[in-house]
């Protein structure tokens, strides 16, 4: 078995041009192998924390010279002579050696990279592709005993008996369903549109390959009817979408489905739409203010009608944190209403963390998981995580920051540990096509 010989660190740039994490790993045989890790701008607050240095003079505050120097003095010495491909050991020690619940000790970021990286060591070392590695890994972990499991990454044991409806390990490898973004707004685009994203998945698609190219069909679609209607077509917020001023949500979504016609495809059959509503980031604590909507103020029974109102006029299949990342009796009431004819993803609401993915269950709240490796900070919760999804029936859509570098990692994940669909943003900007085109390149391998 390789061991792990030496562990470096570094600060790069993102796509925002902030400071990241990114970490080598080399081993005793020869082989490495490199990660480095997104960033959010719309973030959960349940998330793993993300140490940044609080140093005005470099980088606006935003520097992460600390994460760099906690692997290079802490997990570095800590790691070295470890067995790479082990990386439920690995993941344990690098908890342990953290010691808190949200990784604020060492910082997630620091934690992700040398976990990300030590995987692409062992694919490296033992010569296959990083998707079948973490497809071995994927199958081992679905298939260990979940108590084990839980006491090596400290996490506490399921208290109720979960009953499997899929059983966890028949899948192989296999490539994901985009879901890509068309509009954006929120956080991510200078416009005026309170929800974050407008997104299309080829549903009709035979293969990867062709969906994604009637995706591109219908951006290009989308960028001439804005210019025709009035609107910048060009600019794009941080994720790739388009960022015009529309005058309300609804004419983006109106926007979108005219594109997909426009393209040639049919609105539901051959491409449907997606919404990532990212509504925590307007909700108050006890409403939703609507800026882009006469600035209404809706509980969160109005917010819910309006989701309805929306589903049932246009080609929608997933909503995305409908509803804000406290609001579980909202959720509740969302899923009641729409979980049948819907996907509801939770992305702040779960934030891949399995206590939070348990207690959805538990409560029969949404149907879907966002997977974000760094809202944990490790590969083998994250799998985890999927597990937990898997078992009760919700959809794993694997997704991509608002903050991404040329990082590949997911696209593998994606596949060898069979999400369904993957969220990578739109379909310009290179650090997201690093990752289609990744996907283009298993997708030739797999002959799919
Ligand atoms: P973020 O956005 O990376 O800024 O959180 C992505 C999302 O909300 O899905
Ligand atoms: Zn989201």
């Amino acid at each position: 078995m390789s061991r792990i010989a030496e562990i470096q660190a570094r600060e790069i740039l993102d796509s925002r041009g902030l400071p990241t994490v990114e970490v080598d790993i080399r081993v005793d045989d020869g082989a490495w192998g490199r990660a480095s890790v997104p960033s959010g701008a719309s973030t959960g607050t349940a998330e793993a924390l993300e140490l940044r240095d609080d140093d005005a003079n470099r980088y606006d505050g935003r520097g992460v010279s600390r994460a760099v120097e906690n692997v290079r003095s802490a997990i570095g010495p800590a790691l070295v002579g470890h067995a790479v491909e082990d990386q439920l050991t690995l993941d344990a020690r690098l908890i342990e050696l953290d010691g808190t619940e949200n990784k604020s000790r060492l910082g997630a970021n620091a934690l992700l990279g040398v976990s990300l990286a030590a995987a692409h060591a062992a694919a490296a070392s033992r010569d296959v592709p990083l998707y079948r590695h973490l497809h071995e890994l994927t199958t081992q972990l679905f298939q260990a005993d979940e108590g084990d499991l839980c006491r090596q990454l400290a996490i506490p044991a399921p208290t109720m008996h979960r009953v499997s409806r899929s059983p966890a390990t028949t899948f192989g490898p296999r490539l994901p369903l985009p879901m890509t973004n068309m509009i954006s707004g929120g956080l991510h685009a200078g416009g005026n549109l309170d929800f974050q994203d407008v997104l299309i998945l080829p549903v009709g698609a035979p293969n990867y390959r062709t969906g994604l190219e009637w995706i591109v069909r219908v951006y290009r679609r989308l960028g001439e009817l804005l210019k025709a209607s009035g609107y910048e077509g060009r600019l794009v917020g941080d994720e790739g979408g388009f960022g015009p001023r529309l005058p309300d949500n609804d004419s983006a979504i109106e926007m979108v489905t005219r594109a997909i016609e426009a393209a040639r495809l049919r609105p539901g059959a051959d491409v449907a739409i997606a919404l990532d509503v990212a509504s925590t980031h307007f909700y108050d604590g006890s409403h939703y203010r609507l800026a882009a909507t006469g600035d209404a103020r809706l509980t969160n029974q109005e917010m819910i009608e309006q989701l309805v109102a929306l589903v049932d006029r246009y080609p929608i299949v997933s909503i995305e944190d409908g509803l804000a990342e406290e609001d579980w009796s909202g959720w509740q009431e969302l899923t009641r209403r729409l979980g049948d004819r819907v996907r509801l993803v939770g992305d702040d609401l779960f934030a891949t963390n399995p206590r939070r993915v348990r207690r959805g269950i538990g409560e029969q709240t949404a149907n879907a998981v966002l997977i974000k490796v760094n809202q944990i900070g490790t590969l083998a919760e994250t799998l985890y995580t999927m597990r937990i999804a898997q078992e009760a029936g919700y959809t794993r859509v694997v997704s991509a920051r608002s903050g991404e570098t040329e990082d590949t990692t997911i696209a593998d994940l994606a596949v060898g540990a069979a999400g369904e669909q993957i969220k990578i943003g739109s379909i310009v900007r290179s650090e997201r096509l690093v990752k289609y085109n990744r996907l283009l390149r298993i997708a030739e391998e797999l002959g799919e």
